[in-house]
C-alpha cells in the first residue's frame, strides 16, 4: 500500500465559530501568523503527501486562494525589497497541488468523504480534517501511513481525552496489538460517558482503503436530512476485522473550540523569541495575582 493522496475536508459551516465564520471559512482563521490550513497542508507534505483533495463549498474560494500565487502582492514585496515576506509567500504557493471538489450540501463527514471518490479511485488515501492542528515531530498524518503501509489496512487516529469529554467524539472499542497499534473491534460515535468503551478518541486523522466508499454509499440516502457520519462507515470495516488505530503522539488543537483555539495562538507566539517574554508580561497583567 502506498500513499499519495490527502483528502482535506473543509466544507463545514464552522457553527461554533461563529459569529467569526459568518463569512470567514473556520480553517482560514489565523493561529498565531498562519492560517489553520497552512499547518493542515505543511503537515502533509511533511509526509510526502503532494497531492491535496480539498472538499469545500461555494463560500470557501480564500482556501484554495492561500495556496495560490499573489502576483500583485510578490511584486510589491520585490519592489520594496521585503525579500523573506517574499520568499514566505512563495513558498506557501508551491507546497501542494490543490484539487477542489465541491460539496453541494454539507451532509456530514462521511458525506465530505464520499465527494473524493471518483478523485481518488482505486487509491487507498489519507484524511486530514481541516480544523484539527496536531504538532509532533513525526507528522501525525505519517504516523499512521507508516501502520498503514505495512499491515496493508485502514488506520485511525486515536487519542486519549479526559472521561468527562469522550461525548464530544468517536470512540474505539479496541484491543492493544502493538505499542501504541490496536485492532478496533467497535466504534461509538459521541457515547455518554458511563456507557463508553474506552477514553480513545478519534481525532481528524485517518487512512483508509477506497473500500470506504462501498460502505459509504450504502448507508447514504439522497434524501437524508441528517448528517451522514463517517464513524458510520469505519464501524463497517471494523465488523470486518479491517480497522487499525494508532495512539498518536503530540500537542492537539481543535480550532473550531475557543479555548484550544486561543491556547494554539498563544503556544506559538511563546516560541517567537522576540515577542515571549512581552506576551507572558501582558498575560500577567490580564491575571493578576
Ligand atoms: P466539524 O464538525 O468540526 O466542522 O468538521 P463544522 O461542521 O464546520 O463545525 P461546527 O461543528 O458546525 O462548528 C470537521 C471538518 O470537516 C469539515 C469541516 O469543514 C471541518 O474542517 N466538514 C464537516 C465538511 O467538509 N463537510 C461537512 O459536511 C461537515
Amino acid at each position: 500500500m502506498k500513499i499519495n493522496k490527502v483528502v482535506i475536508p473543509v466544507a463545514g459551516w464552522g457553527t461554533r465559530s461563529l459569529p467569526a465564520t459568518k463569512n470567514l471559512p473556520k480553517e482560514i482563521l489565523p493561529v498565531f501568523k498562519k492560517p489553520a490550513i497552512q499547518y493542515i497542508v505543511e503537515e502533509a507534505k511533511a509526509a510526502g503527501l503532494d497531492n491535496v483533495i480539498f472538499i469545500t463549498n461555494k463560500n470557501k474560494n480564500i482556501l484554495e486562494d492561500h495556496f495560490d500565487y499573489n502576483l500583485s502582492l510578490e511584486w510589491v514585496l520585490e519592489r520594496t525589497g521585503k525579500m523573506e515576506l517574499l520568499q514566505e509567500v512563495r513558498k506557501v504557493s508551491e507546497l501542494a497541488n490543490i484539487i477542489s471538489i465541491r460539496q453541494k450540501r454539507q451532509l456530514g463527514l462521511g458525506h465530505a468523504v464520499l465527494c473524493a471518490k471518483e478523485v481518488v479511485r482505486d487509491d487507498p488515501f489519507a484524511v486530514i480534517l481541516g480544523d484539527d492542528l496536531l504538532f509532533s515531530s513525526v507528522p501525525g498524518i505519517k504516523q499512521l501511513i507508516e501502520v498503514a503501509e505495512t499491515e496493508n489496512m485502514a488506520v485511525v487516529g486515536v487519542m486519549p481525552v479526559e472521561k468527562s469529554q469522550v461525548s464530544r467524539y468517536g470512540i474505539i472499542n479496541a484491543e492493544e496489538i502493538g505499542p501504541h497499534i490496536y485492532r478496533v473491534r467497535e466504534l461509538q460515535e459521541k457515547p455518554k460517558v458511563e456507557e463508553a468503551a474506552s477514553n480513545l478518541a478519534i481525532i481528524g486523522r485517518y487512512v483508509l482503503t477506497p473500500e470506504i466508499f462501498y460502505h459509504l454509499e450504502k448507508i447514504f440516502d439522497p434524501n437524508q436530512m441528517g448528517e451522514l457520519e463517517l464513524t458510520e462507515g469505519l464501524r463497517r470495516l471494523a465488523k470486518d476485522n479491517k480497522l487499525l488505530a494508532v495512539r498518536l503522539h503530540g500537542m492537539r488543537f481543535d480550532v473550531g473550540h475557543w479555548v484550544d483555539y486561543l491556547i494554539a495562538n498563544i503556544y506559538f507566539a511563546l516560541q517567537d523569541e522576540e515577542l515571549r517574554d512581552d506576551i507572558i508580561n501582558r498575560l500577567r497583567e490580564l491575571i493578576p495575582c
